[in-house]
């Protein structure tokens, strides 16, 4: 990274409060899904380093499998659509779904991902998200596990991107408005 991209970043939160974060997220879900066999289904493409990090501090059985939804394009804001780019390669009915997202910031995209996997009559289905925007969301049901409830910032990092870009940073960075 040149030095100039570097000041339109602001360190937002560490690598080591994210693994420790994730550590404790993992040992709820350990716990309340002992003796099953959960699918984790990885939202991509802004999960996939959470995923990939919380996976490996889970001790149950477990299977994965990815969904692509449309992104943000190269914008800040929601385009107000969802559509499906990938879907699930794994049947899901009777099975114990946890949708791994990396931040739900308007909603859309879960509420989306909440009606297509309940037509599939999953036994169970829940949320784990790295981020949460505190005061944008307005949903009409819980997302389960939350690793970092932030104020309304973009961030980029940890698999987060704008327009693509720093979805390789270690850490979570608040993009400034710059940009
Ligand atoms: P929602 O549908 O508005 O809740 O947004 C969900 C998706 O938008 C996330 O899975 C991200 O890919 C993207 N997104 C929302 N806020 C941010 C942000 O602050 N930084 C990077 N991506 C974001
Ligand atoms: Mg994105």
């Amino acid at each position: 990274m040149s030095g100039k991209e570097k000041s339109e970043l602001k360190l937002y939160i560490s690598q080591d409060k994210i693994s420790n974060r994730i550590k404790e997220l993992a040992s709820e879900i350990n716990r309340d899904y002992k003796d099953r066999k959960p699918i984790f289904i990885g939202i991509l493409n802004g999960s996939f380093i959470f995923l990939s990090d919380l996976i490996r501090e889970i001790k149950i059985d477990c299977e994965i499998d990815f969904l692509k939804l449309s992104s943000y394009g190269d914008e800040k804001i929601t385009s107000g659509e969802v559509t499906l780019l990938k879907d699930l390669n794994c049947k899901i009915e009777n099975e114990d779904i946890i949708i791994v997202e990396d931040i739900v910031d308007s909603g859309l995209s879960v509420k989306f991902i909440k009606n297509l996997i309940e037509e599939r009559k999953p036994a169970s289905l829940k949320f784990v998200s790295l981020l949460f925007k505190n005061g944008i969301s307005n949903l009409d049901f819980e997302i389960d596990y939350i690793a970092f409830r932030i104020e309304n910032d973009f961030v980029v990092g940890y698999g987060l991107d704008f327009a693509q870009k720093y979805r390789n940073l270690k850490e979570i960075y608040v993009l400034s408005n710059n940009n």
